[in-house]
C-alpha cells in the first residue's frame, strides 16, 4: 500500500462522500453528525468524562467530522486543558473534498475553518483553541504499533469490516488494547462478531449497545484493569 495515497472520492446525491477504493461511505447516509454523537461520543460517555489531559484516539480520520464533533463536545465541557485527539489515516482526503463533505453539517462546518486552513497548508498536527489534534499518516497496522501514546477513549471507525478488514484485524485490535489506559474505553458502530472477539482478546469487556438509525447494535467496551 502506497504511503499517503490521496483518497479517491465519489459523491452520493445527498452529498455523502464514498471512498472509491473501498466502495463504502465515510459516514451514515442518514445523519453523519448524529451518528458520531450516538456511537463515538455517547459510546465512550465523553461528555461526562472529558477532563483535563483527556486523550482520544481514532482509527480512520476521513473528513474530520468525528474530530470536529469531539471539539464541539470539548467546548461544551468547558474546554478542559491539554485535551488531545490523535487519529490514524492512510488515505488522506484533499481539503476541497473535506470542505465539501462538511458542508452537510452546519454545526461542524461553523467551527471547521482553522482545521481546514491547517489541513490545506499540509499541517497534520494543529491546535484548535487548545484542543490538540494530530493525524498520523500511513497504514495503522504499521503506525499504531510504533505510537508511544495511550488513549483514554478510542473511536474505531474504519470502513465496514467486510470492506476494510485491514482496520479490524486481531493484531490491530491487540494494539488498540495496548495503547489504552487501564479503565479506558472504545466505541464502534459495528457489532461484527470477529471484531468483538478480537477486542475481548485485547483486554476489553465488550458490550453491545443500541446502534444508530437502522443499525440494531453497536459495540463499546472498557479495558479490564
Ligand atoms: C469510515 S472512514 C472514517 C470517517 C471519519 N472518522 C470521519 O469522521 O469522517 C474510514 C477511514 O479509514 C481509513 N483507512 C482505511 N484503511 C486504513 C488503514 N489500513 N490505515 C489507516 N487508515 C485507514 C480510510 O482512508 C478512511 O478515511
Amino acid at each position: 500500500m502506497a504511503k499517503n495515497q490521496i483518497a479517491d472520492i465519489s459523491w452520493k446525491e445527498s452529498g455523502v462522500p464514498v471512498a472509491a477504493q473501498f466502495g463504502d461511505p465515510y459516514f451514515s447516509l442518514e445523519d453523519g453528525l448524529a451518528e458520531t454523537r450516538h456511537v463515538f461520543l455517547g459510546g465512550n460517555d465523553l461528555s461526562a468524562r472529558l477532563a483535563s489531559g483527556f486523550h482520544i484516539a481514532e482509527l480512520g480520520f476521513g473528513t474530520g467530522l468525528n474530530m470536529l464533533a469531539t471539539f464541539l463536545t470539548w467546548q461544551e465541557a468547558g474546554a478542559p486543558n491539554r485535551a488531545r485527539f490523535t487519529s490514524f489515516e492512510a488515505f488522506p482526503m484533499t481539503v476541497e473534498d473535506i470542505a465539501k463533505a462538511l458542508d452537510a453539517f452546519p454545526e461542524a462546518r461553523a467551527v471547521a475553518a482553522p482545521f481546514l486552513s491547517a489541513w490545506g497548508d499540509g499541517a497534520r498536527t494543529f491546535d484548535l483553541d487548545g484542543f490538540a489534534v494530530e493525524v498520523i499518516m500511513g497504514d495503522a497496522r504499521q503506525t499504531l504499533p510504533a505510537w508511544r501514546g495511550k488513549a483514554d477513549a478510542w473511536f474505531l471507525d474504519g470502513f465496514s469490516p467486510a470492506k476494510n478488514p485491514e482496520l479490524w484485524g486481531e493484531d490491530l485490535m491487540m494494539q488498540v488494547g495496548a495503547h489504552t489506559v487501564p479503565g479506558g474505553t472504545f466505541a464502534t458502530y459495528t457489532a461484527a462478531g470477529f471484531v468483538r472477539r478480537a477486542l475481548d482478546a485485547a483486554g476489553f469487556d465488550v458490550e453491545r449497545a443500541p446502534g444508530y438509525g437502522r443499525k440494531r447494535h453497536m459495540s463499546r467496551g472498557t479495558l479490564r484493569r
